[in-house]
């Protein structure tokens, strides 16, 4: 098994293996005593593994019980999580007791912050089920729901007690989610890691997806172990995302996935940096390849000044100026301030 070791305020293990979903009893075991378990999930996972993880935690002597929401970004609400709460209450479940969260990034969210705020915090264990989840969301203690105002705008920094990942589960995720995740495996390799980038161009990722997987999630865990609270660092990881909101919000969250927001965004971000001369000629181009092999899109046909005025409202953004996190080469990036009024110059062809 390979075992990442996640060292923030409170340290936890990422397990990576084939099959391991049906040893989660065994495993949350060895971390908190016999309990009572809440395994939160939606309702296209519940139909595929939730039985699976339920008998294995019932095979450990844990009092299980299972709530399920209908699957999709548009549950991510206050209501959803607060029906969360109801079930955990009803079900007498105490502060030494845990809730486990069986599904992609929407699912382990809303499951983390419900824990992180149930009975002031629970323990919660995170069983990510697709790609997105599982090289992205699941590592890093994010979580939170979406409100009218804007996605993902309440929330808590609560690490989970373990993460366990099982790649087989990708095995049924609709390929449109695979190449979503994809997305931000590219991500990773762009910004921190020209090997792994060298390794999506030269062979077909999802062959050896364990491997993928445990160098996204060590990333991750180095940039989060070094800004657990996102102050520095851990920007980073907003690489191709900054343009990538701005399309997501034109579209308003329904033309494009996230995961093709942020191949536009890593093309559309690069190209500008290497006009600008900060980034090598012929950078943008790699990337557009890679993200095409993995059949995401790189261009967009918003309109420009649209994109520049979407930027600067998103959140992320400090007052005056846009931080673009750019790269100084394949492997190696930084953040770089705009001001506002140099935005659309900055991105335009
Ligand atoms: N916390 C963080 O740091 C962080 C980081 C990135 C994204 N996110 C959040 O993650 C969410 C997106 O995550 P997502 O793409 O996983 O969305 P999701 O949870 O909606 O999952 C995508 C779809 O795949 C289905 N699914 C999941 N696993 C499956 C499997 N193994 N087999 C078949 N179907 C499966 C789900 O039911 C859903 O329909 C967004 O809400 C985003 O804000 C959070
Ligand atoms: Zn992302």
């Amino acid at each position: 098994m390979r075992v990442v070791k996640v060292s923030t305020n409170t340290p936890y293990d990422i397990m990576i293996e084939r099959g391991l979903i049906d040893s989660v009893g065994a495993l949350i075991k060895s971390v908190t005593g016999v309990c009572k378990v809440t395994v939160i999930t939606d309702t296209n996972v519940e139909k595929l593994y939730a039985e699976r993880v339920i008998s294995s935690l019932k095979n450990e002597g844990f009092d299980t019980s299972l709530f399920t929401f209908e699957a999709g970004e548009k549950s991510k609400t206050l209501s959803t999580v607060a029906e969360m709460y109801s079930h955990m209450a009803d079900f007498h479940m105490s502060r030494k007791d845990i809730a486990v969260a069986l599904g992609g990034g929407v699912t382990g969210d809303m499951a983390g912050f419900a824990a992180a705020t149930y009975m002031r915090g629970i323990d919660f264990v995170q069983i990510p089920t697709s790609l997105l989840a599982q090289v992205d969301s699941s590592v890093g203690g994010k979580t939170g729901a979406d409100i009218p105002q804007g996605k993902n705008l309440v929330g808590a920094f609560h690490q989970p007690r373990l993460v366990i990942i099982d790649p087989d589960t990708l095995g049924t995720l609709p390929e449109h989610f695979v190449n979503d995740g994809m997305a931000e495996v590219i991500k990773y390799g762009c910004i921190k890691d020209e090997e792994l980038f060298k390794t999506l161009e030269n062979e077909n990722a999802l062959d050896i997806i364990e491997d993928i997987i445990e160098r996204c999630v060590s990333i991750k865990r180095d940039v989060v172990d070094r800004d657990e609270k996102e102050k520095g660092e851990r920007m980073l990881l907003n690489f191709g995302h900054t343009l990538g909101h701005a399309l997501e919000k034109i579209y308003n969250f329904e033309g494009l996935s996230h995961g093709q927001a942020v191949a536009i965004g890593m093309v559309m971000i690069t190209k500008a940096s290497e006009r600008a001369g900060l980034t090598p000629t012929g950078t943008a181009v790699r990337i557009k390849a890679l993200c095409e092999k993995y059949n995401l899109p790189t261009s967009d046909k918003a309109d420009i000044g649209r994109i520049a005025s979407e930027c600067a409202s998103d959140k992320k953004s400090a007052a005056g100026s846009v931080s673009f996190v750019l790269l100084s080469e394949i492997g190696s990036s930084f953040t770089r301030k705009t001001p506002l009024s140099d935005v659309l110059s900055f991105i335009q062809e």
